[in-house]
Parts: structure tokens; sequence; C-alpha cells
């Protein structure tokens, strides 16, 4: 019987390590998803001359914009499989309704990563 109340104790105190850990990383994953960030807006003025566009549509075939907005940047479910989520990777034309339509040029900016601001192609 002792040694029957001994697993019992280690089961217990193994349940207990787990709800610490699960509440741990439960707070820690909560704390970063509602951190804010300031980000400070960018004057950005852009072009639409021919050349700008071709250097545009260039960027945006070899950076790899399509491998996620789809087609035409015209949107594309990344990840679709109910009931774990969907994950849309949005419509950037300047169609109706489409988001591209509401984004400025200083949005856009925002919404790339610096590497990709940045690179050389
Ligand atoms: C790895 C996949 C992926 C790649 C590659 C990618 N995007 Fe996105 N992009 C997304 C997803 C997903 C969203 C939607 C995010 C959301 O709804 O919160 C998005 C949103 C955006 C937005 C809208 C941001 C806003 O404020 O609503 C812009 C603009 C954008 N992407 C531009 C680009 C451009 C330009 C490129 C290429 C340089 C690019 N993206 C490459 C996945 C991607």
């Amino acid at each position: 019987m002792r040694w029957l109340k001994r697993i019992g104790y280690a089961a217990g105190a193994l349940i207990g390590i787990v709800i610490v850990a699960f509440g741990a990383v439960y707070a820690m994953s909560e704390i970063r998803f509602r951190r804010t960030y300031v980000v400070p807006e960018e004057n950005v003025v852009v072009s639409d001359d021919s050349a700008t566009l071709a250097r545009g549509a260039h960027l945006a075939a070899t950076v790899g914009c399509a491998d996620c907005h789809g087609e035409g940047l015209r949107g594309n479910a990344m990840f679709d499989r109910p009931p774990m989520g969907r994950m849309v990777a949005l419509n950037l034309t300047r169609g109706e309704g489409s988001v591209g339509a509401q984004l400025t040029p200083a949005l856009i900016e925002r919404a790339l990563p610096r590497s990709r601001r940045t690179c050389s192609i």
C-alpha cells in the first residue's frame, strides 16, 4: 500500500507541474499577444510612372509576394482547415472592396518587414 501512496504523490506532483507549466506558457503568450508597438509614420512618396510600376511588378514577383497573396496579388487563403482556422493573405489590388483600395503607400510601407524594404533585387 505504501508504494501505491508514493505513486499517487508522484502523479499528483506531475499533474501540478503540468498545470503550472501550462499556466506559465499561457501567461507569457498572453503578454506577447497584447503587446503594442508605436511605429512612427513615415512620409512615403510614390511615383506611378511606368518605370516605377514595372520595377514594383518585378519586385512583387521576385520577392515572393504572390506566394502568399496569390496570382496577381488578388488574395489567397493560405490555410483553410475548419475548425482549426483560416488564414488569408489579403487582396492587394486596387479593385473595389479589396483591402488594397484602402491602403496608403505609408500603410503598405509599414506592413513590410525591413528586410523586404531594403532588399536590392
Ligand atoms: C508568408 C506569406 C506572405 C508573404 C510572402 C507576403 N505577405 Fe503580405 N500578408 C500576408 C498575410 C497573411 C496578410 C494578412 C495579415 C492580416 O490580415 O493580419 C498580409 C497582409 C499584407 C498587407 C496588408 C497589411 C494591412 O495593414 O492590412 C500588405 C500591404 C501586404 N501584405 C503586402 C505584401 C507585399 C508587398 C509582399 C511582398 C513583398 C507580401 N505582402 C508578402 C502574408 C504574406
